[in-house]
């Protein structure tokens, strides 16, 4: 196949691209810079791809968004993360629904946070939207697909949860503390977290993109989702370091901020792999005891 990637500099895109091109799949990488060869250029504030560039195509994954946990939520932040995921699927989606032919396939990023802050009720593709910024933004972008489902496509919206990789992301920004013995679960550790390792997420989405079948949501994490606790107390264990310094919820809202601390890093989410289970997806690392090490060591 021929797949364009956006965010291919991220940590999900650069594994993603490395696995398409070591499976024999041409990657066209769309940059927000000059392209180089093997790149297209896009500019999504402008509202511009570079559809010259990209040639004929039969698969798109849309990972492009500035980073959700990277910094407090501010009103401006909020902006930049809403026009960074629901401007440039919209963009995207229109102009991949006006070429001819038309792609085969998108995957679109999305993420657990869809959900909200759960507690304990188990989810699946079926469960209803949450409340709350992340929530709404994750509904809005999803729903920024349309042109191009409408036009045939066949578009996966991939709701990610957290993805595990030494290289890094939440685990990689956790690890300095924990190898210090200075970790230790965040607020009551009661909050459940949907995790997938890096290997799986990128192993699912070439699933994705080579099974004809599956359309809609996606739930992209691994089948035995654990709360922080149980999490912390497997990162102190693969690591062989204590971890029993609980991070109180409070000093993490001075930190980070109320919307990313209470929306994101302290939000439940008890989420199942229902569809790529029943499509007959084989995940590598299905609960975090064996998980953690393998990625560690990786
Ligand atoms: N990692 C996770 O645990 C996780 C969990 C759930 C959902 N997701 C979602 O999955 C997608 C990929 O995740 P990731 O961890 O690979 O993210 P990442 O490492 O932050 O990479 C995202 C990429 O998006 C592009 N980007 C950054 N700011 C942008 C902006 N303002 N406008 C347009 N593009 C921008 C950049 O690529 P270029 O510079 O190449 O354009 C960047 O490398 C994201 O949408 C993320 O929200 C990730």
């Amino acid at each position: 196949m021929r797949v364009v990637v956006s965010g291919s500099s991220g940590l999900i895109g650069s594994a993603l691209c490395r696995a398409l091109e070591g499976s024999g799949h041409d990657v066209v990488r769309l940059v927000r810079r000059t392209p180089r060869p093997g790149e297209s250029s896009w500019d999504p504030p402008a509202g511009t791809i570079d559809t010259a560039g990209l040639g004929r195509i039969d698969g798109v994954v849309h990972l492009a968004g500035a980073g959700i946990g990277d910094r407090r939520w501010s009103p401006a932040r909020r902006r930049l993360l809403v026009a960074s995921r629901v401007g440039t699927t919209a963009l995207l989606a229109r102009t991949l629904a006006r070429l001819d032919p038309v792609p085969r396939v998108l995957l679109n990023a999305s993420a657990t946070g869809f959900y909200g802050d759960r507690g304990d009720e188990v989810l699946n593709e079926e469960s209803p939207a949450g409340t709350g910024f992340l929530a709404d933004l994750c509904r809005q972008w999803e729903q920024a697909v349309a042109p191009a489902a409408e036009a045939g496509i066949r578009s996966v919206r991939l709701r990610s949860g957290i993805v595990l990789s030494a290289a890094g992301g939440a685990l990689a920004r956790q690890l300095p503390l924990f190898r210090l013995g200075l970790g230790g679960r965040l607020g009551n550790g009661r909050q459940w977290t949907s995790w997938v390792s890096g290997e799986d997420w990128v192993r699912a989405a070439l699933f994705l993109l080579e099974h004809d079948t599956l359309a809609g949501p996606v739930n992209m994490v691994a089948p035995e989702p654990v709360t922080n606790g149980v999490f912390t107390s497997a990162l102190g264990r693969s690591l062989h370091r204590p971890a029993v310094l609980p991070v109180p919820a409070t000093a993490l809202r001075v930190v980070f901020g109320r919307g990313l601390v209470d929306e994101a890093l302290l939000a439940s989410q008890r989420v199942h792999p229902v569809a790529l289970e029943a499509a007959g997806f084989a995940f590598r690392h299905r609960d975090i005891d064996t998980a953690l090490p393998a990625i560690l060591a990786g």
